[in-house]
């Protein structure tokens, strides 16, 4: 008995196994790129709705959001003042930089100062948490860090917001400190 001349696959398997490999390759390229372009898009977007810039960026509630993509998100240093001393909006385009995705990941979870929504970041998929990674990333470095976070009743000499609530009932003003 011969194999049957049509079945090719059992007449040259390196062949086949050849040919598998470079349709694979070929069908890969195209799909990695257009991953990360649509991972950068939609790290545009959510930073843009999550209110990332109104911290991040200065000058960006001021001017309505007019602030080029070329410079936001290049941290703050004006501060916030409350109970847990001053911090300040940092360079997410030197932080992110100097990420990887899995460093990332975990250190987008993890508790931070008021008023950073540090507990939205955390509620995030990781594929938002990595698409917003990715175009951050994509804006290249820029800038310098902010200011150190300054401990509770540490002086500061940069400029700051106080973030002190006012008028509250008693017990509402013990729990949010
Ligand atoms: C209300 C102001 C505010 C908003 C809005 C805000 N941040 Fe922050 N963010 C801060 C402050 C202040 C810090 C510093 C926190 C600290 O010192 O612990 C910070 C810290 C961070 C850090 C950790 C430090 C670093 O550079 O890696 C990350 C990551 C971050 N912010 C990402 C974001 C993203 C993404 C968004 C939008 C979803 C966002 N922030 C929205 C104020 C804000």
């Amino acid at each position: 008995m011969f194999t049957h001349p049509t079945n090719r696959r059992t007449r040259n398997p390196v062949l086949s196994l050849l040919l598998a490999a470079v349709t694979a390759a070929a069908l890969s390229a195209p799909a990695a790129a257009s991953t990360h372009d649509d991972a950068v898009a939609r790290g545009r977007y959510l930073v843009g709705i999550s209110g990332c810039n109104d911290c991040h960026t200065p000058g960006y509630a001021e001017q309505a959001g007019a602030v080029p993509e070329s410079d936001r998100l290049t941290g703050s240093s004006v501060g916030f003042q409350g109970p847990w001393g001053t911090s300040y909006p940092t360079n997410l385009r030197l932080s992110t930089a100097a990420s990887t995705p899995d460093a990332w990941l975990q250190h987008a979870r993890s508790p931070m100062r008021p008023p950073m929504p540090w507990f939205a970041l955390r509620d995030m998929s990781d594929d938002d948490l990595l698409a917003i990674y990715a175009y951050i990333r994509s804006l290249g470095t820029q800038g310098a860090p902010a200011p150190a976070a300054a401990a509770p009743g540490q002086a500061v000499t940069t400029p700051y917001i106080e973030f002190m609530p006012k008028n509250l009932p008693q017990k509402q003003a013990m729990a949010t400190h």
